[in-house]
């Protein structure tokens, strides 16, 4: 043949080619008309994020995301997945579509319209045009703004399978004749919509020509007064959502327990009241059911129950149920994996379980309720296949439950909070290792030590509580080697000895470490605290020595550190405004609180807080210290601060006015300190204030005036200040002067200030630019040296001037 062995390779490189274009084309006609769709969504053709940016930039169509073609050699376009395709702007309002666009695409199967503001279609260009598309299957309209009237615009779609109308503006009563034409609907989704009732009109076929349908979803609508009758005659249902819809009193199940076919129905978050209907024992298919957080009362018997008998997923908690703690009516259940009755009444039955096993194997078991005295039924001895466990505020005796530990290996949650469980904290040998990531034993009655090898037997834990037992002896260190721990809550215990130094540096990920309440003591290690993860530190209430750091490790998250209740010395720290909460309360800490917080060691966190405000503190607790010195203004700057406490410390000076920008603060003590002035009368302002108090200090002048909140603050409020004066206290102020507007200006002279400030400035001026036109390196220093001073000028300036609220937003932090 006329091949050479050079052009064979050239020739299937062409073919190969030829595939590609082909495999990514399509036919000329859909790919005009997927332009005029860009077009009509109004696509911004320079907005790379948008979904429809890589249309028409080439003509292989097929290739344009969320355009897909079929595998047949013709390459028609079946898929236009438009979902928030019109951009963010434009879709805030109504839409109305022009349905035709979509007429040239003879094969399409799916049509995603989601989430893109429409309200309707154009006129005469409604989705009924579509009826000529007889391959479409889907039509997904979730998250738009459609209302009843789209219904009537679906007449003629009789190939449609899929219909998804959630989170639009269906509402109040719909006529099911709307759907008569839909007669091939397999799924319809209506949920968060604001839906009353289905009715149907004398005339109708009703709901019976739905009789493929085999999932609705109707849930958060307001069903609220519907019989729910209108289920009758859809023969092929199996999915049934009807949560969220404010149903109540006992429901009319007529038109339920037909439904013979129904393997999942989820009636949950409603109001519903009296007792499981028996006639739900006729739902033999169900394999899921979902009645939680509703009004149910009865017991749960066998006949309720009993014959559910492929039920698989049962949700009953937060409910009025009488469950026998034994099982005993679920005995014969043998496909139920997982059982949550939490919040609902257990009672002691071991009636119809005497010597019977259970035919379950649970996977997950939920009975977090209120209750007296038990010990662990027997069924539990039975079960092997457990992931997740929950026997909470049941008051459970005997010891810790090593055995279901041993017997179930894949046991991954473990609660048991809130239990009477004592005895010691055994653990099995080191031949077997728990895959257990939660374990929550606090609040029982287990004393002892915590058992040494703790971390070889979890080591995979992710969440450990330990915290209101009888533990004793010291924390061991192979708690470090739970290298996935992120919380340990071993407070409210008797442990002592020091905190081990491997869990300090060993714990990488973990995030929350509390340690409160104990005997612990000795220096508290916190130049080797690695505070990547951590965000919470709680060591309240123990004895521990130390001085607080300096500065913080770079990249540090801690939000929360409460150290109150234990002998650390030092200073404060200035990092105390990079937190979120801080209690320091009742240590020996000493000197003047830091000021000039702007200034220097700042974290990136604490910049992006000070552009927006200065700072996230929230609370802060420094009571019960040996502080001296003036309270710095920079404090009037904490705009999220709601709890500040600095009483029982030796500062001394005025109350900073700037406090009246604490606008967020309900609760302000500065009581028991060596405090003189006057109390600012702008504190009035402050409009949450709940808690107020600065006696005994030695403050003198008027109180403010009884206005806003301050009419709430009583004598002991203010007592202990014998210079005080006016309402509510009983000597009056004679002599004083009411401030005038003027004078809130401050205590400078401001004439003075403006004469010092211009004469100094052009002097520097001058000096300075000559120096700096000189000389690069002190060019640096000085622009270095300017950054800082505009801080300390700043806040002296917002302080005595007033400077209006749009200014303080752009403060000189960064
Ligand atoms: C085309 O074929 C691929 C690979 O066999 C398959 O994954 C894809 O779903 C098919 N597409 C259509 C629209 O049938
Ligand atoms: C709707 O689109 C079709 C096809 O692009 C066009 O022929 C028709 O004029 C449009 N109708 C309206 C009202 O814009
Ligand atoms: C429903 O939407 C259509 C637009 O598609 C509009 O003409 C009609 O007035 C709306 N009906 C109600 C009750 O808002
Ligand atoms: C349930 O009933 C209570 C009391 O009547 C009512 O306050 C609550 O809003 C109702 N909740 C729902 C989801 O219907
Ligand atoms: C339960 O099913 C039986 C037999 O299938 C039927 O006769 C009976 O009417 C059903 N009960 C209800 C309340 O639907
Ligand atoms: C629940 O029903 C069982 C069996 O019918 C009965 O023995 C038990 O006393 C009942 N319990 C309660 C609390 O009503
Ligand atoms: C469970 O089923 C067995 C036989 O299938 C039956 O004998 C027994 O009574 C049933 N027990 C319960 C509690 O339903
Ligand atoms: C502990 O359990 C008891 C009894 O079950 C309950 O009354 C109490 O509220 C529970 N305590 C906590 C803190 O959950
Ligand atoms: C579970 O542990 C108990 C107590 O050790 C034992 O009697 C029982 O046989 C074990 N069950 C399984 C399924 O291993
Ligand atoms: C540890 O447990 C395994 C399995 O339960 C057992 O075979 C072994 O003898 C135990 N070892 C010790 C030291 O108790
Ligand atoms: C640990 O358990 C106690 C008591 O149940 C609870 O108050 C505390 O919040 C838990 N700790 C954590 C970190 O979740
Ligand atoms: C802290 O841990 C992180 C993550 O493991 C590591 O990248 C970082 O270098 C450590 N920092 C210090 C100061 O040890």
């Amino acid at each position: 043949m006329g091949f050479n062995r050079f052009s064979l390779p050239a020739v299937a490189v062409i073919m190969m080619i030829n595939a590609m274009l082909l495999s990514q084309g399509c036919l000329e006609e859909e790919r005009i008309a997927l332009l005029q769709i860009k077009t009509s969504f109004g696509d911004d053709p320079n907005d790379i994020s948008s979904p429809l940016f890589s249309w028409g930039k080439n003509a292989l169509c097929c290739s344009w995301e969320g355009v897909t073609c079929s595998n047949s050699t013709t390459r028609r376009v079946v898929e236009i997945h438009l979902f928030f395709a019109r951009d963010w702007y434009s879709s805030m309002g109504d839409w109305y579509l022009n349905a035709s666009i979509f007429l040239p695409f003879q094969e399409l199967k799916v049509l995603d319209l989601g989430g893109n503001g429409i309200a309707g279609c154009v006129a005469n260009e409604g989705f009924e045009r579509l009826s000529r598309l007889n391959k479409l299957e889907a039509l997904y309209l979730l998250n738009n703004n459609f209302n009843n009237s789209i219904l009537s615009s679906m007449k003629g779609l009789s190939s449609l399978k899929y219909l998804n109308l959630d989170f639009n503006r269906l509402q109040g009563s719909i006529d099911t004749k709307e759907f008569d034409s839909l007669r091939n609907l397999k799924e319809l989704l209506l949920a968060e919509n604001e839906i009353q009732d289905f009715i149907t009109l004398t005339g109708s076929e009703g709901p019976s020509r739905l009789n493929k349908l085999e999932t609705l979803d109707l849930s958060s609508n307001y069903l609220y007064d519907s019989t729910l009758s209108f289920f009758k005659g859809l023969s092929s249902l199996k999915y049934l959502y009807l949560d969220h819809n404010w149903l109540h009193g006992s429901i009319d199940t007529k038109g339920l327990c037909e439904l013979n076919r129904l393997q999942k129905l989820d009636i949950s978050y409603n109001n519903i009241t009296g007792s499981l209907p028996s006639c739900f024992s006729n739902l033999t298919n169900l394999q899921a059911l979902d009645i939680s957080f509703n009004h149910f009362t009865g017991n749960i018997s066998l006949s309720l129950i009993g014959s559910l008998t492929s039920i698989r997923d049962l949700k009953l908690s937060d409910n009025h149920f009488q469950i026998p703690i034994s099982l005993g009516p679920f005995f014969n259940l043998s496909n139920l994996k997982n059982l949550n009755g939490d919040r609902n009444e257990l009672y002691e039955s071991t009636e119809l379980v005497h010597n019977l096993i259970p035919r379950f194997q649970l996977q997950g078991l939920s009975l977090a309720c209120t209750g007296s005295s038990w010990t662990f039924p027997k069924f539990l001895y039975y079960q092997h296949d457990l992931q997740f466990v929950d026997l909470s505020h049941i008051k459970m005796t005997g010891e810790f439950p090593r055995w279901l530990l041993q017997n179930n290996t894949k046991l991954e949650e473990l609660y048991l909070v809130n239990n009477s469980l004592s005895g010691s904290f055994h653990l099995a040998n080191h031949s077997l290792v728990s895959w257990l990531s939660h374990l929550d034993i606090s609040r029982n009655r287990i004393h002892n030590e915590i058992p040494t090898e703790i971390g070889a037997y979890f080591p995979r834990l992710v969440f450990l509580n330990l915290s209101r037992n009888d533990f004793s002896g010291s924390i061991p260190s192979s708690i470090s080697n739970m290298s996935l721990l992120e919380v340990l809550d071993l407070s409210n215990n008797g442990l002592s000895g020091n905190i081990p130094e491997q869990l300090v540096e060993g714990c990488l990920s973990l995030g929350v470490l509390v340690l409160s309440n104990n005997y612990l003591k000795g220096q508290f290690f916190w130049k080797k605290f690695n505070l990547t993860y951590l965000t919470e530190l709680i060591l309240k209430g123990n004895q521990l020595t130390g001085i607080l750091p300096n500065s913080l490790s770079n990249g540090s998250r801690l939000e929360t550190l409460d150290v109150s209740l234990n002998n650390l010395s030092g200073k404060i720290p200035r990092w105390m405004f990079s937190l979120l909460y801080l209690n320091l309360s009742e240590n020996n800490l000493f000197g003047s609180l830091p000021s000039n917080f702007c200034s220097s060691g700042m974290m990136t966190r604490s910049l992006i807080g000070a552009l927006d405000g200065c700072s996230w503190l929230n609370k802060l607790d420094l009571s019960h210290n040996s502080l001296t010195g003036e309270i710095p203004f920079e404090l009037g700057y904490l705009n999220n601060i709601h709890v500040l406490n600095l009483s029982h410390n030796s500062l001394t000076g005025p109350i900073p006015p700037a406090f009246s920008n604490l606008k967020k603060i309900e609760s302000l003590d500065i009581s028991y300190n060596n405090l003189n002035g006057k109390i600012p009368y702008q504190l009035v302002d402050l409009n949450s204030l709940f808690t107020f108090s600065v006696a005994y200090n030695n403050l003198s002048g008027k109180i403010p005036e009884m206005v806003a909140q301050f009419v709430t603050f009583s004598e002991s409020s203010y007592e202990g200040n014998p210079l005080l004066c006016g309402p509510p206290l009983t000597n009056n102020c004679s002599g004083e002067i009411l401030p005038s507007p003027l004078s809130r200006y401050g205590f400078i002279d401001m004439q003075a200030f403006y004469v010092t400030f211009s004469v100094a400035y052009i002097i520097n001026l001058l000096t300075i630019s000559a120096v700096l036109y000189i000389n690069p390196h002190w060019r640096r220093a000085w622009f270095y040296f300017i950054r800082e001073s505009i801080n300390n000028c700043y806040y002296f300036l917002v302080d005595n001037l007033h400077v209006p609220a749009r200014f303080r937003r752009f403060q000189p932090c960064v």
